[in-house]
């Protein structure tokens, strides 16, 4: 479909996805009619953020589904092109945003955030939107995002959009249509464990290695779970602290079984 942003008057923004959809983008999608005249949703599962192939073999994908989901949120443009469209067989390029790239997720999964910064740069010059949504559910990838369209001087607005969970906490992701049901209720210790977290900052822990030592010591005993990391963030500058002193972001990744989920609190 021909598209132009210069022709369009109105607020244009942008639902990046790799399909899949859940309430977590339909969340986004809701934002987005709400502060935008016009949504577009984009359907790419990215190559370049996936550090291994199996990973990005099983991603699930559920087209159907995600058009329907597309048509109910009432999206204006559905952009879905192919591998090659995306990356000609020269393309050689990487947006690295740099020390943001290579931490905790960038560090666990080599390449993957590169590959975010990288995808969501074509993105916005294909798309051109005035705003862009993004869940806090992937917290690194915010503010990688919003880093990189400070640094480049990019004209676009990112929306954040709270975490959306189900009923047992748990926080609603691609991914866990992978869960079997034993691993889907191992898997809601994750928030859990940063509740208590929480709980025990609220009654007076302040240094973060105590904090972090209650998501530690709750995820040791569950059965299928393995933490990769747990840390605390100061939510401006994303640097990790030894003492909470203002408004902060808890962060975990951890696997259940072999499927690999990440959470977070945010404490404003
Ligand atoms: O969050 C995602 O689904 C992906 O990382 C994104 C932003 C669509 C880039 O491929």
């Amino acid at each position: 479909m021909f598209y132009e942003r210069a022709l369009i008057t109105k607020k244009v923004a942008l639902v990046p996805t790799m399909g899949s959809l859940h309430k977590g983008h339909e969340a986004l999608l809701k934002r987005s009619k709400e502060i935008a005249d016009v949504t577009i949703a984009s359907l790419f599962i990215n190559p370049k953020q996936f550090d291994s192939h199996k990973d990005y073999a099983r991603y699930p994908t559920s087209i159907d589904s995600d058009l329907n989901i597309f048509e109910q949120n009432k999206v204006e443009i559905v952009f879905m092109p192919d591998k090659n469209e995306m990356y000609n067989p020269n393309f050689n390029s990487v947006i690295k945003i740099n020390d943001l790239n290579n931490e905790l997720e960038g560090n666990y999964r080599k390449g993957h955030m590169d590959g975010v910064s990288t995808v969501v740069m074509k993105l916005f010059n294909i798309i051109k939107p005035n705003i862009a949504l993004f869940g806090e559910k992937d917290f690194q990838q915010l503010k990688v995002i919003e880093k990189m369209v400070y640094d480049f001087s990019m004209d676009i607005k990112i929306e954040p959009v709270q975490t959306v969970r189900d009923s047992n906490g748990l926080a609603v992701s691609s991914r866990n249509i992978l869960l079997n049901k034993n691993q889907r209720i191992s898997a809601q210790s994750i928030s859990k464990s940063l509740k208590l977290a929480i709980v025990a900052f609220k009654k007076g822990k302040v240094l973060t290695n105590e904090v972090c030592k209650i998501v530690i010591d709750y995820l040791d005993k569950i059965e299928e779970v393995k933490l990769e990391y747990v840390t605390i963030r100061t939510l401006d500058t994303f640097k990790e602290i030894k003492s909470i002193k203002g408004p902060f972001v808890l962060l975990i990744a951890a696997y259940v079984g072999d499927i690999r989920l990440i959470d977070n609190y945010v404490f404003r």
